[in-house]
């Protein structure tokens, strides 16, 4: 499949900002962890590793890796992403773009992705800087989605995004480019 990389192999039109990916498939069971200690015991690549209550990375199998890359025409580099808690709106770092995940526990029932269209209130910033309890509080929401278990979504994350609070942890497998700059630089 031809790995979808920025707004100009795609344009982030509303309808483009998160969709599943039907051309992809699920990945074989015998391939994926659901331990989390087990995930938890791999390597964090996550930038801030200190951000590990909230949100972490942990390097894959090679058969994992493997079987992910035969899927995409581009080398990539595949993730275990961990989210524990609500993820206030932000644009991602190190990468720029599209991404892949696969959605291997959703983190409950309902757990919505959001994204909205603050660039100019924003963009100043990373993380946005603004108060509320529940993502859907905040304004101009453009879209949302459920993303559900075993299916493969392609996420814009150079627009502002943010996840409701999880029951339990959030378990992804994460496909993007490889070898991308992490640019730590830039606020947070
Ligand atoms: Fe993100």
């Amino acid at each position: 499949m031809q790995y979808i990389k920025n707004a100009g192999d795609l344009e982030p039109t509303i309808e483009n900002l998160i969709q599943e990916v039907p051309d992809l498939p699920p990945i074989p069971e015998h391939l994926l962890e659901y331990d989390l200690d087990v995930i938890e015991s791999m390597e964090n690549t996550f930038p801030y590793a200190d951000w590990i209550d909230s949100v972490a990375s942990y390097t894959v199998p090679q058969e994992l890796h493997d079987w992910c890359q035969s899927h995409f025409d581009f080398p990539v580099s595949v993730k275990y992403l961990v989210v524990k808690k609500l993820l206030t709106p932000h644009i991602d770092h190190g990468i720029e773009g599209y991404k892949y995940s696969y959605v291997v526990d959703p983190g409950g029932e309902g757990i919505k992705t959001y994204f909205w269209d603050n660039s100019d209130k924003w963009e100043k910033s990373r993380i946005a800087k603004v108060n509320y309890t529940r993502p859907e509080e905040i304004d101009n929401i453009i879209t949302s989605t459920i993303c559900e278990r075993n299916k493969w979504y392609r996420l814009y994350i150079s627009e502002f995004h943010g996840v409701d609070k999880p029951e339990r942890p959030r378990i992804f497998v994460t496909c993007k480019l490889a070898d991308q700059k992490v640019d730590l630089s830039l606020s947070l």
